[in-house]
């Protein structure tokens, strides 16, 4: 071995050794030609999770679950239990009379409704209750317990920003030390939180665009996120029925983001949720984000057309991920039936740290920046 050969290894030991790395070898880690993500693009078949879930919940007691959830799992993540690197997420399932102890925690948390009627989330003293494609917000640092009243199970797809929070170490252990006070009495703990708002306060308060009441308070809890915590299914359809005479977006079609109806900003500070509709015959064009973007498939069916053939095939109910930096188009495969995309990205964040970039491919091939 030569005398170089021989100090070049000498150096890389003794500079590992004082916690030192050679720039030159790290290079082609740092200078990346194209957006790295480790996460990759993977979908969770309803038809596999359904009946797992459904096991789970003959023999894992809630008592002993606290969340009786499959966490979707990204294989690129493992051993992480993570959709993204910022996003985390799995699918619930409740029976008749279970219920989940308040907490509050600093990721900012959501709910999104496929099955059952009687599921509830109480928020900072509001039951929202919930139904099939209502989202549910519990922004950062409010106060939240779950539970189901009606006859029948219920399922949701919980969505967090907890890698987000991990990577920025704030997430902590939640904390369950809920106390409630009366007038002139002593603090008691409670593990469930007493109910002070009427009936649909979030809807009847918010629920008008365009419009806010300027009597009232919007700050609820802690959150920096929005004041309104539900959002129906039934009016996020309104709203796409409403769009359809407008030329939609060449690659994401019809589509719509849920706000916070005070700041107009996004619901939480974190994340972006909404809904895509791609009508029936409607062709996109492929794009790329920096941003990465989780799916729940609402209504319909199709697949996800990636960069190297690469497909990803899914029907209602399904959930899947597109990663930053992957080239993808969705395609709706049903002739007759317009698609519907729940999805949530993490393109806020990356908008607030000017890391966020959309690129185009037109149909000759062109790459444009959008
Ligand atoms: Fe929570």
């Amino acid at each position: 071995m030569s005398t170089v050969v021989q100090e070049r290894e000498s150096l890389t030991k003794n500079s590992r050794q004082l916690g030192l790395t050679e720039y030159w070898v790290e290079r082609e880690i740092i200078e990346n030609p194209a957006n790295r993500t480790t996460a990759v693009p993977f979908v969770w078949h309803w038809k596999d999770i359904q009946p797992l879930l459904a096991k789970a919940s003959d023999i894992v007691p809630m008592e002993e679950a606290y969340r009786r959830a499959l966490l979707f799992s990204n294989p690129g993540l493992a051993p992480k239990a993570w959709m993204t690197t910022t996003i985390y997420g799995g699918c619930s399932w409740y029976n008749p009379g279970e219920s989940a102890e308040v907490h509050r925690h600093p990721p900012s948390a959501s709910r999104f409704v496929l099955q059952g009627n009687g599921g509830w989330t109480a928020v900072e003293g509001e039951k929202c209750m919930m139904a099939r494609g209502d989202l549910i917000l519990t922004p950062n640092g409010t106060w939240h317990n779950h539970g189901n009243d009606g006859n029948e199970p219920v399922i949701w797809v919980d969505i967090l920003d907890l890698p987000l929070a991990e990577n920025l170490n704030n997430s902590w252990v939640m904390e369950y030390d809920y106390y409630e006070v009366k007038s002139g009495e002593k603090a008691v703990q409670r593990t469930t939180q007493t109910i002070t708002k009427t009936d649909d306060y979030s809807v009847k308060t918010y629920s008008v665009g365009g419009i806010k009441p300027t009597f009232m308070d919007h700050q609820r809890g802690l959150s920096t996120g929005s004041p309104m915590f539900v959002y129906r299914w039934a009016d996020a359809v309104k709203a796409l029925n409403n769009l359809r005479e407008f030329e939609p977006d060449p690659c994401g079609g019809h589509s719509i983001e849920y706000i916070n109806p005070i700041t107009g900003g996004t619901v939480v500070p974190t994340l972006s949720f909404g809904v895509y509709m791609h009508e029936a015959g409607f062709q996109a064009d492929f794009q790329r984000k920096t941003s990465s973007t989780v799916y729940c498939v609402i209504q319909g069916k199709g697949r996800t057309e990636m960069d190297n053939g690469k497909v990803m095939e899914w029907d209602e109910n399904d959930v899947f991920v597109v990663p930053s930096g992957t080239w993808y188009r969705h395609v709706n495969t049903d002739p007759s039936n317009d698609l519907m995309l729940y999805a949530v990205s993490d393109e806020p964040t990356l908008t607030k740290l000017g890391f966020f970039v959309r690129h185009r491919r037109l149909a000759d091939g062109t790459i444009v920046a959008r």
